[in-house]
């Protein structure tokens, strides 16, 4: 949701932060801005809406060795020229990842003091509350100006004149960069993937000034800190498109991998999340998007294997309905980025409430790992498209192995043996799957439903969300059962019922919704393990038949069926899967 990136150094600053804002454009890509302090001490500055390449033409022409830039997703003010970053207020830029909450009282105070706006942004103001308290000293005048604002802010903050960018952090994520006679400041790890050895997190609160030779930080008091450097193991290399034309597609790919790792990464938090665990006589998953819908699945894990009450909630939702919660209640809150300011409001409330809350998350050291009791990694490694593939796969990896191991469970040797196998069997099911008839005839349709029972339910639910997402075709998932009782009244000639059926128990019942759509003309389609219900249906629908699966793990392999349709589906109507309009990828207002 809006990524920022700085640079100091010896080296070409708009071509620095350029790279830096494409590698950051998962988080906002309407419009996108840059400004570079000239050797002169001149600020030059160009903003565009669009997307990050519109600046391309014109870097050549910008010199100088220090410079920041913002690529958008806009909350107040449409996407425009004007309304882009950098903002800026006699001689003072800035660059705002977060959300002024009191922007409009701000506003209103500055016009009466005389300053005059020219944006509808709440970031705007930032611009001017600093150019009024600067005595001379930028940090000091961020500082005052921090106490002034209500929100969530990253910023960076440059002054005509002065070589060198100051930063604040609080409430949206913000790191910094030390490399060899340059120095970096940017809102996550993708910017500066490859161009320093070492990063340091910032914490809420914490300032810092970033020059060519140094980055000293401040704490909310502006007393000198230290903050643990890290390596930066991210590579350029990591964030390629290796040989694929989206990174929906390569991340897709990556889906076997990543459960591998999640798998090995589990055995390093297992005695901790035990201890954690220990006592819990209720669960509750948390989360926002396909997060939340890998806690439906977390939520019957837990129901199967350990027998206790486990709920899953739109974090979202759970943060204003005065949630009750009890000692003896555990919390996972489950988020890819790490950054979801629902979810990370919503784990911080439930822990003040008495929770134990267990964060489940693909970037560790991001601001969900600092306020839980517990982390449960997974390893999907950097995820680039909006639209999360590899990442929701990898959290249901993880999520089967906590309930596992909260129910003392051991695993048996035809478990172990499954869950060993599990990786070759996504593979196989990569490598195999097909299709495109069924993506064309979503692209042709007016609105497809998916469709399942139980498991089937929750991953009908992601595919739906995953194809809406990223082609822009009406959808909608649905319990199969409730199909009777109001979507039925939806279905013609027009629309494609995609039906997951996984579960032998439950196929039988599953069939019936197929049968009931075939007999109002509806088109249908079957992802099934089952060749049995493949068998029976064939002929009436689009079968799409997937390697055979114990029906715990069928999730894992089902998600890659509808991960699939959605991209192939994107791809024939000429979308941008890795870039849906109107969305971003990690959300931190609220
Ligand atoms: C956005 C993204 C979704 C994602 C959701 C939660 O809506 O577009 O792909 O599932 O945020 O993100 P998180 O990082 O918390 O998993």
């Amino acid at each position: 949701m809006c990524g920022i990136i700085g640079y100091a150094g010896g080296g070409n600053a708009a071509e620095n932060v350029y790279e830096g804002l494409k590698r950051l454009e998962y988080r906002g890509y309407d419009s996108a801005g840059m400004a570079v302090i000239a050797p002169s001490g001149e600020v030059k500055v160009i903003k565009k809406q669009g997307k990050v390449s519109v600046l391309e033409p014109y870097i050549a022409d910008i010199r100088g060795a220090v410079g920041m830039g913002h690529t958008r997703w806009a909350t107040h003010g449409k996407p425009s020229d004007i309304n882009a970053h950098p903002h800026s207020a006699g001689g003072i830029y800035v660059v705002h990842n977060g959300i002024i909450e009191n922007y409009a009282e701000l506003k209103e105070k500055l016009i009466a003091a005389g300053e005059t706006f020219i944006s509808e942004t709440d970031s705007e103001v930032i611009a001017h509350l600093i150019k009024l308290n600067c005595d001379g000293n930028i940090l000091t005048a961020l500082h005052k100006t921090a106490k002034m604002l209500t929100g969530s802010y990253a910023l960076m903050v440059m002054r005509e004149g002065e070589h060198k960018i100051a930063v604040l952090k609080y409430r949206s994520s913000l790191i910094v960069g030390y490399g060899e006679g340059e120095n970096f400041c940017a809102s996550d790890r993708p910017a500066l993937a490859g161009k320093c050895d070492k990063i340091s997190v910032l914490e809420d609160g914490d300032f810092a000034l970033i020059s060519a030779e140094k980055i000293e930080i401040f704490d909310k008091d502006l007393t000198p800190v230290c903050r643990p450097k890290t390596e930066n193991a991210l590579t350029a290399e990591k964030l390629g498109l290796n040989g694929c034309p989206h990174y929906m597609l390569k991340e897709l790919r990556e889906v076997p991998q990543t459960v591998q790792n999640t798998f090995n990464s589990f055995n390093e938090v297992k005695d901790e999340l035990s201890e954690v665990l220990s006592g819990t006589k209720r669960v509750i998953f948390l989360g926002c998007g396909t997060a939340y819908h890998a806690g439906l699945i977390g939520k019957k894990y837990f129901e199967t294997f350990a027998r206790i009450p486990a709920e899953a909630e739109n974090a979202s939702e759970f943060r204003y309905k005065d949630p009750v919660i009890s000692r003896g209640d555990a919390v996972f809150a489950v988020t890819q980025s790490g950054e979801t300011a629902d979810t990370i409001e919503a784990a911080l409330l439930a822990k003040s409430l008495g929770a134990k809350v267990i964060a489940v998350t693909n970037v560790p050291q991001s601001a969900i790992t600092r306020c839980v009791h517990a982390v449960v990694p997974v390893a999907a490694g950097a995820e680039i498209c909006v639209a999360a593939t590899k990442s929701y796969v990898g959290q249901i990896a993880a999520l089967y192995l906590c309930a596992l191991t909260f129910a003392g469970k051991a695993v048996t040797p035809k478990e172990f043996k499954l869950l060993s196998e599990l990786p070759a069997a996504l593979q196989k099911t990569i490598n195999n799957i097909n299709v495109y008839t069924l993506a064309h005839m979503c692209a042709r349709s007016g609105g497809v439903y998916f469709l399942g029972r139980g498991y089937d339910y929750a991953v009908a639910l992601e595919g739906s969300l995953k194809l809406k997402e990223v082609s822009y075709v009406p959808s909608e998932g649905y319990p199969a059962g409730e199909l009777k009782h109001g979507t039925l009244a939806l279905i013609d000639e027009n629309t494609v019922s995609v039906v997951l059926i996984t579960d032998s128990a439950l196929a039988p019942k599953s069939e019936n919704a197929v049968e009931q759509v075939l007999s109002r003309g509806g088109k249908v389609a079957v992802i099934t393990c089952l060749p049995a219900v493949a068998k029976r249906l064939e002929g009436k629908a689009e079968i799409i038949l997937l390697p055979a699966c114990n029906k715990f793990l069928s999730p894992l392999v089902s998600a890659i069926a509808v991960q699939e349709l959605a991209y192939r589906t994107a791809v024939i109507l000429g979308r941008d899967p890795d870039k849906p309009r109107n969305l971003a990828k990690s959300v931190t207002v609220e």
